[in-house]
């Protein structure tokens, strides 16, 4: 049976901190991996589609999925109908306003959450905010599922990495990838591509280890089992039950 394609959510409530850059980022380096993977732009600024726009067909296919446009009305909005069918990974750039049934509808619909920090004292604090009401709320906590915080934008070897990593070690949540804050970021964007797209530029290569880290533990999350649009239409039909003598309940 067709598995079903696993829905990556890259999330804070904190604006700026690198959801799109790290949503595209992943998307390129499923994609560079010989993956099916779409990637849903949920945020009305639709940075991941202008992203998607720029992005050359030579590169390794991101399929976009523009999810903050308003379908037509021959349109579902239903996004398990505007997947292609062989997506085997979808990337969900989420926007920092995500609130009430827009986050819910988000959390129902997400097999692993990421949650991009920069390591400024107000990021931090934002981040953690958004960390522990994300961990309390409703719908998580009816099916929780793995949470994962990466360090973005880091100086290695400054007090700010440091405070950063130090406040990371005590939350209740993995810290999995920590990316440096580099200008290559800012010309991958630029140019519809990720880092892992660009293999003759050194200051690239220098953060290829950390995707991959990124990816190995995303791979080492157990998948959550969902039930799929695909599973739905395959399951049998439950046989009809006999018809019984209604009479004998039901005497004149
Ligand atoms: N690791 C990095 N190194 C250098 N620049 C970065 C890095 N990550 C993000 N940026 C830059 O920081 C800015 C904000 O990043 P990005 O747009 O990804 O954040 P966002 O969380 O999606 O923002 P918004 O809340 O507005 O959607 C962009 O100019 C981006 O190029
Ligand atoms: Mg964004």
């Amino acid at each position: 049976m067709e598995s079903p394609a696993r829905r990556i959510l890259v999330i804070n409530g904190k604006g700026g901190c690198g959801k799109t850059t790290i949503a595209t980022n992943l998307a390129v380096a499923y994609a560079c991996r010989g993956i099916n993977v779409a990637l849903m732009d949920n945020d009305p600024q639709a940075s991941s589609s202008h992203w998607a726009t720029q992005r050359d067909d030579t590169l390794p296919k991101v399929e976009l999925i523009a999810k903050h446009e308003r379908p037509s009305m021959y349109q579902t909005t239903s996004f398990h109908h505007r997947l292609p069918a062989n997506t085997q990974v979808v990337v969900i750039d989420g926007h920092s306003n995500a609130r009430g049934r827009d986050l819910e509808s988000l959390l129902r619909q997400t097999d692993i959450i990421l949650v991009p920090m920069l390591p400024s004292a107000i990021d931090i604090r934002a981040g953690g905010k958004f960390i522990a009401d994300l961990l309390t709320h409703r719908i998580y906590r009816s099916a929780p599922r793995p949470v994962g915080v990466i360090a973005n934008r880091i100086q290695p070897n400054t007090q700010t990495h440091e405070k950063l990593m130090h406040f990371l070690g005590c939350l209740d949540v993995p810290a999995v990838a920590e990316f440096r804050d580099s200008p290559v970021y800012i010309d991958a964007a630029e140019l519809g591509q990720g880092v892992v797209d660009m293999k003759d530029c050194r200051a690239a290569r220098k953060e290829t280890a950390q995707w991959k880290r990124l990816l190995n533990w995303i791979d080492a999350q157990a998948p959550a089992r969902r039930t799929t649009v695909a599973s739905i239409r395959m399951k049998p039909r439950a046989a009809s039950p006999k018809k019984t003598d209604t009479t004998a309940s039901h005497p004149a």
